[in-house]
């Protein structure tokens, strides 16, 4: 994957907890195009590699901008940005990607952030809006001294005219704000959802009747599926050269393919950016990422090896 140099060019309050960094290429190439859903890489100097989705959208020899909340619990990339990071900083950052992007059969977008989920979702109606294409946007907040970007949709008119707002929800009202929103799907209409892991699994069951392939969803967080200590060991067999690798129960499948100087590409280690999407030729996987939609889990044809396991017997994977 190509990496970029880049600058951070002016980094700014967004809310509470929340910092907006603008980055401009620091080689004076221009940075690649992204279409609106993409997220990168970015590399920290303290060594931490972490996902960020784009907000804006793509303009020749722009700049990205990325929106990063303080998280108590950081692993070391929310914190270190927040903290370290200073404007004339240069940073290594990876081409955008993108596995949340928009359907361009959709005859209107449905988009529900909760959170810092607005950043993808920000880029989306920014695009759709532009373009002029049909959008709802409906933004959960726990406040608006918690909500990122207000100021943006409230001053565009175009974003204004199709955001609402749902502030201060608890849990259970948020469950039944998405069941109500969700419950009807106008023909031609798509969902995209993001935000915290509760909050997209809420919408994607409220979702649950909607047409297969019309409800697309990325998360922030994949802490309901760490690890619980009780994982049994099993093997898995390399179809391209017969080889046979036992996965300890402490260790993941990328974790063993790495040891075993078996090449395989990773990223966010939580089963949340697709990178180290992986063909399973025969097995049945136990799915623990965030990633794949219910009928890719069902087909048993593809997993994600940085977080999900077998559910039983050996894997057959396409490496
Ligand atoms: S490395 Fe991100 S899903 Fe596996």
């Amino acid at each position: 994957m190509q990496q970029h140099m880049v600058l951070v060019s002016y980094i700014e309050k967004l809310s509470n907890d929340i910092l907006g960094f603008t980055l401009a290429s620091a080689t004076g190439r221009p940075l690649p195009e992204f279409q609106a859903g993409a997220h990168i890489d970015v590399h920290l100097p303290n060594g931490a590699c972490r996902q960020y989705s784009l907000c804006n959208t793509y303009e020749k020899n722009g700049t990205y901008q990325i929106a990063v909340k303080l998280e108590p619990a950081s692993r070391g990339g929310s914190v270190f940005l927040h903290e370290s990071i200073a404007e004339g900083d240069i940073l290594q950052i990876g081409s955008p990607k993108n596995l949340f992007s928009l359907d361009p059969r959709a005859r209107h977008a449905l988009l529900l952030a909760g959170g810092i989920g607005v950043t993808p979702i920000l880029s989306m109606a920014r695009h759709l809006s532009a373009d002029g294409e049909p959008f709802t946007f409906e933004y959960f907040v726990r406040s608006r001294e918690d909500a990122a970007f207000l100021d943006t949709l409230e001053e565009d008119p175009a974003l204004r005219a199709n955001t609402n707002l749902a502030i201060g929800l608890t849990p259970e009202e948020t469950t039944s704000r998405l069941t109500e929103i969700l419950a009807d799907q106008v023909a031609g209409t798509h969902v995209y959802v993001c935000g915290p892991g509760p909050f997209v699994s809420a919408a994607r069951k409220a979702a649950e009747h909607w047409s297969s392939g019309s409800v697309h969803f990325e998360s922030f967080s994949a802490a309901e599926f760490q690890h619980t200590g009780q994982d049994e060991e099993f093997e898995v067999v390399l179809a391209k050269t017969g080889r046979t690798l036992k996965v300890r129960d402490d260790q993941t499948i990328a974790d063993t393919l790495k040891a075993e100087g078996v090449s395989v590409e990773t990223s966010c280690g939580q089963g949340i950016c697709g990178t180290c999407r992986t063909e399973v030729l025969a097995g049945s996987p136990d799915h623990r990422d965030m990633i794949l939609s219910d009928s890719e889990k069902e087909s048993r044809a593809v997993m994600m090896v940085c977080v999900s396991r077998a559910a039983g017997g050996t894997l057959v994977l396409d490496l």
